[in-house]
């Protein structure tokens, strides 16, 4: 039997992704990967909805790619690939556009969100299509299942929508996917402002634990994360936050669940906990760290090993798009 297909990306907006990207995304992947023929791309297209440098773009892309790698995505055995090589996303997303009403493309939040913050002037169309071209990337390789965050949810319906809407009009063509959301439990928080999500473009430097921190950096800001005044390890996310963040990320990394956690911290403090959480935290990313290093130390290499996954992408990708191509008259 043929495993189910999964699709998902992130953008190369940094050079390095964060601790809830580690969590929520690359942990899901890696086990995900067993059970489906994956494909995980570095979405470079979808960065430059954005303003972005050309130099600084490249390297964030390979970065994230080597991180990716790094994180456990084995490109031997699942799909690892750089979007804007394969030409393919741009083309189908063209076709979507025309079967996308506009008022339907108007409704998605994530564009008021962005663009209210760019200002009209300051926004392109490209952040508007956007979710155009992510149905693009997930319909091109017949996906079944898109780990994605709750805040893509809304674009995962926009692109099931699309593929019934083409499915209808034209013909069988797309797989339906379906949207996995990950567990409450592996949404990582601010380590400073423990209500708000770890994010890339968060604003407190010692709120965000990046993989490609020293040890010694993540031991201090997981030292002084924040947290409350009664000295018990509880999970509680509206009453303590911080406690319940560094509690899902001790629990995701050791397995441990938050009854076997708070017993294991009690009467001990938070002093001894949040070094346990440190421990736990350097012991799996330090290897992490070094492995995205030394990827980005042979780019002969990482190169060699993108062109190769890219050409197995196409090779669905093309398919998908011929029979789009031939349906709609081309
Ligand atoms: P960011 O908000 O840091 O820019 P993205 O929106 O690019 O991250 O998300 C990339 C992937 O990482 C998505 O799968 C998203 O669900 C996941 N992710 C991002 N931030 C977190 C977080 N704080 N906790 C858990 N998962 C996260
Ligand atoms: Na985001």
């Amino acid at each position: 039997m043929t495993k189910p297909r999964l699709y998902s990306g992130m953008q190369p907006t940094n050079d390095s992704l964060h601790v809830g990207n580690y969590i929520g995304a690359l942990v899901q992947w890696r086990k995900m990967q067993e059970e489906y023929d994956a494909f995980f791309s570095v979405v470079d297209l979808h960065a430059i909805s954005v303003p972005q440098d050309p130099k600084e773009l490249r390297e964030k892309t390979r970065r994230t790619a080597a991180q990716y790698i790094a994180a456990g995505i084995e490109p031997e055995k699942s799909t690892l690939y750089v979007q804007s090589h394969v030409p393919a996303h741009a083309q189908l997303a063209w076709v979507l556009g025309s079967i996308t009403g506009f008022g339907e493309a108007n409704r998605m939040t994530q564009f008021k969100d962005k663009s209210s913050r760019y200002g009209s002037d300051a926004t392109n169309v490209a952040l508007f299509t956007y979710p155009i071209l992510m149905a693009s990337d997930i319909l091109l390789y017949q996906t079944d299942a898109v780990p994605v965050g709750d805040d893509q949810r809304q674009h995962v319906e926009l692109t099931r929508t699309l593929a019934e809407r083409f499915n209808s009009r034209f013909g069988e063509t797309f797989v339906v996917p379906e949207a996995t959301i990950p567990a409450d439990s592996a949404r990582i928080y601010d380590l400073q402002e423990p209500t708000s999500k770890m994010s890339k473009s968060g604003e407190s430097p010692q709120g965000i634990l990046w993989l490609f921190d020293e040890p010694k950096a993540m031991q201090k800001k997981i030292m002084r994360a924040v947290t409350d005044n009664d000295g018990i390890v509880a999970f509680d996310r509206e009453a303590k936050p911080g406690v319940s963040n560094l509690m899902a990320i001790y629990s995701s990394l050791t397995g441990a669940t938050p009854t076997q956690v708070t017993a294991e911290f009690d009467g001990r403090g938070y002093g001894d906990f949040k070094k346990a959480v440190a421990e736990a935290v350097i012991a799996e990313l330090e290897p992490v760290r070094a492995r995205a290093l030394e990827l980005l130390d042979d780019p002969a290499e990482l190169d060699r090993l993108l062109a190769v996954n890219a050409a197995r992408a196409t090779e669905v990708a093309d398919a998908t798009l011929a029979d789009v191509y031939e349906k709609v008259g081309f």
